[in-house]
């Protein structure tokens, strides 16, 4: 079974995904980190280095790779895999789907502490981290609401997800 989980930065996916993985029995991959693995290269140094749209497509590949080569685990995915490369139908297809969601309020309390850090926010001044998540939400928000499974990204209960995700399979 793969099941991936999704949402903007900040939500929690890599904090959640090795106590899933944990509960689950499966073995645990953070995308961005295979990518930095690979290439060798921090993921702030990939976007300054080579660009994002180079960027875009080493995720989608190894996406891709990771699939085929293990039939199943838990996986965290970088904020915007699911809008690039028709990465969100492809995961679908592939296995179950969880949308980490949270406000951007939260969010923005979330990333405030090391956004400068990261490579999409680190232009920001601090009082416009809210705003510009809201608007990239808006844009995103289609992409991770095809999510089969949609969780309060608020401290999820790791036990119930679980519970969830093999209901679903049960279910199929
Ligand atoms: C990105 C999110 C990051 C990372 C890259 C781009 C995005 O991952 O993939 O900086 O487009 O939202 P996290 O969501 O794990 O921080």
């Amino acid at each position: 079974m793969k099941i991936f989980l999704i949402g903007y930065m900040g939500s929690g996916k890599s904090t959640f995904g090795p106590k899933l993985a944990d509960a689950m029995q499966l073995p645990f991959f953070d995308l961005d980190e295979c990518i930095e693995k690979q290439e060798g290269i921090t993921i702030t140094s990939f976007f300054i280095e080579k660009g994002e749209a180079s960027f875009r497509k080493t995720e989608a590949e190894l996406l891709r790779k990771l699939c085929s080569k293990n039939p199943s685990f838990v996986m965290s995915t970088g904020g915007g895999a699911p809008v690039h490369s028709d990465n969100m139908r492809y995961m679908n297809e592939q296995g179950v789907t969880v949308y980490l969601e949270m406000t951007p309020t939260q969010l923005a309390q979330r990333l405030a502490p090391d956004y400068k850090k990261r490579p999409l926010l680190r232009h920001l001044k601090e009082e416009e981290l809210e705003s510009f998540i809201k608007e990239k939400l808006k844009e995103r928000e289609s992409f991770y609401r095809k999510a089969q499974i949609i969780l309060d990204g608020y401290q999820p209960d790791v036990a119930e997800v679980a519970k969830e995700i093999l209901g679903m399979k049960r279910g199929e």
